[in-house]
């Protein structure tokens, strides 16, 4: 046996018993942590009045105040979005939010509003309010753990925090549409803001008539390439929820489009106890009180 055969077979070996760890290892993570059985957020949640008891929990930190309206956030929504300049839907937003890797999940969760609010324990000099806030995220925080949250906001120290997911409160607003890079006739890429609940999936028509699917990159951008395009051209938007609309873009300059995610009747008694001072219930919505 010549040695090169014999590393090859103890490597063959090796690699046989690692497969058993690693399996093994593998199960047991999906027996301990719950978050890997299930979706990176429990969207089914925002149906149920006050997240249907739907709780996450970590550190809230917070980052500096950027006020949201840098393109710097991981999710480009460029400048104008839901309660920044110029924007479609104003109402109730609170703070941007850079959510945890896990849960932002290569930006599955941008545009994701939620309630979240300090629990007391922490340190550092400028706590948590303990009264429930309205955030958007519109960023990740790589190095967050699961749960946890980085605020839009100064302050200081880091506090413990819990969650749900709400859907947001967008109004009359409609998707709002910002290009990055240099748009050609061949290749552009945008994303999609003031979205009710975040975005599961695009398609775009293609000049031959049939919808397919654009990439989503880390940024939360959607690619197009292939073309020539013409615009306006037509695109097919899912929902994390499951809902599909249709919308057209105008042009590469961006802005408003027609379309929004319908709105779900919240189910279940809408009179929950513990009621949330920040929300009130108006023909199945749920609205912030001024
Ligand atoms: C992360 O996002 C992808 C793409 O949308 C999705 O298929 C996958 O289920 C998500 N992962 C979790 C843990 O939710």
């Amino acid at each position: 046996m010549t040695n090169g055969l014999f590393f090859r077979e103890l490597n063959a070996r090796r690699f046989a018993r690692m497969d058993v760890k690693f399996i093994a290892g593998y199960v047991l993570m999906m027996l301990l942590i719950p978050e890997a059985l299930g979706d990176a957020i429990d969207w089914e949640a925002m149906l149920q009045p006050q997240g249907g008891g739907v709780r996450y929990d970590g550190d809230g930190t917070y980052y500096g105040q950027q006020g949201g309206q840098n393109d710097g956030g991981a999710c480009s929504f460029g400048k104008t979005f839901s309660n920044s300049l110029g924007l479609s839907w104003k109402a109730g937003v609170q703070t941007y939010i850079a959510l945890n890797r896990a849960q932002y999940n290569n930006s599955q969760a941008c545009g994701q509003c939620l309630m979240y609010r300090g629990l007391g324990p922490g340190i550092g000099m400028l706590p948590i309010p303990s009264d429930w806030q309205y955030g958007l995220v519109d960023n990740v925080c790589p190095e967050c753990a699961y749960g946890s949250i980085d605020l839009d906001k100064n302050g200081d120290g880091r506090w413990k925090i819990e969650w749900y997911p709400i859907p947001c409160n967008v109004g009359d607003g409609k998707f709002h549409y910002y290009f990055g890079g240099s748009p050609n006739p061949y290749w552009f890429m945008f994303a999609i803001s003031n979205t009710r609940v975040p975005i599961q999936n695009v398609k775009l028509k293609n000049p031959d008539g049939a919808y397919y699917d654009l990439a989503r990159g880390w940024n939360n951008m959607w690619a197009a390439n292939g073309g020539p395009f013409t615009f306006p051209i037509d695109i097919q938007i899912t929902s994390v929820l499951g809902d599909t609309v249709h919308d057209a873009i105008q042009s590469t300059a961006g802005g408003d489009g027609q379309a929004q995610f319908p709105d779900h009747p919240i189910a279940g008694n809408a009179q929950a106890p513990a009621p949330l001072k920040a929300l009130s219930t108006e023909g199945g919505r749920r609205m912030l009180q001024s």
